[in-house]
């Protein structure tokens, strides 16, 4: 039995690593579905369905279900994964972007020990959920399952796949759509693929 396990995890790992290992915790914290599978391994999601998406509105914030106005405060304390951090969240709107609303961490505690089971990138859903509505995409240090920014550099001979046959299978970036296998480098140090639609995987170089 124990065997059996062993290696129906290694196989799973083996294919999951081949299209959505590194994406997978911020699908699943975003409540993205899995799309379409290669024996039972999701290979893409559907982010049409996330309630961050669903939700999201100029004037407020959302999470998990309940609004928030700026400056409004969540009652429970959230992780800042890489940082090992815990903190207050308050809602906010982006001055940098433009975008928002998000929402702003403050007040944080080192807490290594801090428990994130089930939304292991809940700082992102809640940092970043402007950007994850934008299609702006993650960046991600190797070896990291949530990411350590978000990106949105246009280089200049950047194109769009036509994907208007299934726009579901394709990854997108702002405004352009790129199927799967695609690759660009929004800056020197950043390379991204489309390895698991719809969120562009990118990697710190
Ligand atoms: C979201 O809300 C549900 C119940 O309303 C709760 O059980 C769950 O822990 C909440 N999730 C987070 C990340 O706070
Ligand atoms: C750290 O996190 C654990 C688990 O969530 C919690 O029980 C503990 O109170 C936290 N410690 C601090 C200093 O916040
Ligand atoms: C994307 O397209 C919309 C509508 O055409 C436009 O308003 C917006 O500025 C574009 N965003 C980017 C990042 O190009």
């Amino acid at each position: 039995m124990w065997a059996i396990s062993v290696i129906t995890i290694m196989c799973l790992s083996l294919a999951i690593g081949k299209y959505c290992e590194r994406l997978y915790s911020l699908y699943e914290s975003f409540g993205c579905k899995p799309y379409d599978s290669y024996e039972n391994v999701p290979t893409k999601y559907d982010c049409t369905v996330s309630s961050y998406k669903t939700e999201y509105v100029e004037g407020m914030c959302y999470f998990n279900g309940t609004f928030y106005s700026y400056g409004e405060m969540l009652q429970q304390r959230y992780p800042r994964t890489a940082f090992q951090d815990v903190c207050d969240y308050f809602c906010a709107v982006s001055v940098d972007t433009g975008l928002g609303p998000y929402f702003e961490y403050d007040n944080c505690v080192n807490n290594e020990s801090s428990d994130v089971s089930g939304n292991e990138c809940v700082h992102d859903v809640l940092s970043n959920m402007d950007l994850f509505s934008h299609d702006w995409a993650p960046v991600f240090f190797p070896g990291d399952k949530c990411p350590f920014f978000w990106i949105a550099d246009e280089p200049s001979n950047l194109i769009s796949d036509d994907c208007s046959e299934n726009p579901k299978t394709c990854c997108k970036y702002l405004n352009y759509t790129m199927k799967t296998d695609r690759k660009f480098q929004p800056t020197n140090s950043v390379t991204c693929e489309c390895t698991c639609p719809p969120i562009i995987e990118c990697l710190r170089n």
